[in-house]
Parts: C-alpha cells; structure tokens; sequence
C-alpha cells in the first residue's frame, strides 16, 4: 500500500513544520521528492539531509524559490520542472486586525497562499495530463471555517484556494488528475510557536479544539499521502480538515 516508487513530488514550504513532515512521508514511500524552501539553499539542504538520514527510499531534490513574488512559481518550476505529485504547503501568514491590515500585506498573502498555488498548477498540469495521473494537495486552514480575528485576509485567501480546488476537481477528474485540500486545525511548528507558549493564549486555543490538544505535522503527513497515492485515486474535491474537530 502507498508505493509511490518512480513517482516525482514537490512540496513546497518543506524545509520545517508541515510541509517537510509530507515531504518525508512521500520520501519514505518511495518517492523522489523535492524539498523547497525560499530563506536560503542551507536550510533546504538541511531538511533534506535529515528526510534522507530517516531512510526515505527515494531520490531528494532540493529547489530555493520565494513564491511571495509575482515569478516565484515560474523560477520554481523552471528549477524543479515536471512533477507527477504536487503540494502547495507553502504560505505567509500576518496577525494583524482586519482595518489595519496594509495592501502590500494583502498582496504578499494572496501571492503566496493563492495565486502562485494557481500558478503552480498551471504550469504542472501538463506533464500529469500526459500521463493520465497526477496528484495535487493543496493545504488550506481550519480558518477557512473558524476565521481568527487577527487574520482576516489569511483565513479568505485559503478560502480562495478552496474555492479553485473545487472548480478544478471537476475539470480535472476525467484526466486521471486529482486535487484536494487538507486544513489542518492548530498544528505545533515553528509557525505558531512563540503564540502558544503564552499559557494563557495556549488555555484559550486548547478549549477550542474539541480532541484537547494540538496536533502534530506528522498527524497531517499520513493525511496528505492517502490524498498523493493510488489508493487515494477516487478521492477528488474534497476538504480533508486534520484538526481534532475544531471546525465542528
Ligand atoms: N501550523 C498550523 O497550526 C497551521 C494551521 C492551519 C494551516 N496551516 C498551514 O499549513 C502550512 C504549513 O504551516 P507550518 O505551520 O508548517 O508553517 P511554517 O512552520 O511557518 O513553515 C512554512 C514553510 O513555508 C516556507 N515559506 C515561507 N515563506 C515562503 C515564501 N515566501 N515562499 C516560499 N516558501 C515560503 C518556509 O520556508 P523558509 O523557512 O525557507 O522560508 C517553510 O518551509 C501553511 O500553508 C499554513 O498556512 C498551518
């Protein structure tokens, strides 16, 4: 089960947190995978060796690329070119409220988190086309139900994404192509590290969640790789939230 030998996957935002707990999911399934990250080429080697050390079965790439910028997905491409398994993790998320938020802020969100998922796929869905079998996660947010007061423009730009994922499904469905998106509930990485180690911000979240505790990426990797593989082939379409039922 979960053999994804032969098969060739970026992951973008995978050098810490979420995206590099896919990143070694698919590698130890066998799949030669791209690690990406946009600070700096260390960093991505890092987390490659680390995927590696861990026993990943498959070949690991390694591609710098900030998709904060309006040619950040057409260099990352140009660096990694085709893949059979996509995964947009990566995003810029502000806490600001939502008048005081400044349109260069707006802009970089809906850049990163949005339009250059939009333009990844774009130029991805080709090679899957040819070959009759592709797989893309897109990962969204719990917010996208339960929106954070502090992070109104984050929270829409995940439901833009959604919202593509839908319409796309349909239109890819008939080419063996699938696309889903998982939304994780409070995860624990460097992302959200400093807001919960305040005890009493940490007290508040917990009660939210309904399974009492914050999730791991690792919770979200088993999650990702049912949606990259041939087992998950008539799963399209969908919202996977991993979030210990906060959306409910
Ligand atoms: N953690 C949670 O509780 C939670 C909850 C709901 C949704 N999510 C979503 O889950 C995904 C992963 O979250 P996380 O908590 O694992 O995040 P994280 O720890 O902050 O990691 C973010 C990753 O994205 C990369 N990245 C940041 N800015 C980028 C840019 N401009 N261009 C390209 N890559 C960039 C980072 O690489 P560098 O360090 O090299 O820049 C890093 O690998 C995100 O889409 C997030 O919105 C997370």
């Amino acid at each position: 089960m979960f053999d994804l030998t032969n098969k060739r996957a970026l992951v973008t935002g995978s050098t810490q947190g979420i995206g590099y707990a896919i990143a070694a999911c698919l590698a130890s399934q066998g799949a030669d995978v791209i690690v990406h990250g946009s600070s700096s080429y260390e960093k991505c080697a890092n987390a490659a060796a680390r995927i590696s050390a861990a026993g990943a079965e498959g070949k690991l790439g390694i591609a710098v690329a900030d998709l904060s910028k309006p040619d950040g997905a057409e260099k990352l491409y140009e660096a990694v070119g085709d893949v059979d398994i996509l995964v947009l993790n990566a995003s810029i998320q502000y806490r600001k409220k939502w008048n005081e938020i400044t349109p260069e802020e707006m802009e970089i969100q809906f850049q990163t988190n949005f339009k250059s998922s939009l333009r990844l796929i774009q130029l991805c869905e080709p090679h899957m086309e040819k070959n009759g079998w592709g797989r893309i996660v897109t990962v969204g947010s719990v917010q996208q139900y339960k929106p954070h007061r502090d992070m109104a423009v984050y929270a829409s730009s995940k439901a833009a994404q959604m919202n593509l994922v839908t319409n796309l499904a349909k239109q890819l469905a008939p080419l063996g192509i699938t696309i889903n998106n998982l939304s994780p509930g409070v995860i624990a990485t460097p992302r959200n590290e400093a807001a919960l180690s305040d005890p009493d911000y940490n007290k508040q979240v917990m009660a939210g969640i309904p399974a009492g505790f914050a999730g791991t990426a690792e919770d979200c990797a088993g999650a990702a790789l049912l949606l990259c593989s041939d087992e998950g082939r008539y799963i399209t379409g969908i919202d996977l939230t991993v979030d210990g039922g906060m959306k409910l």
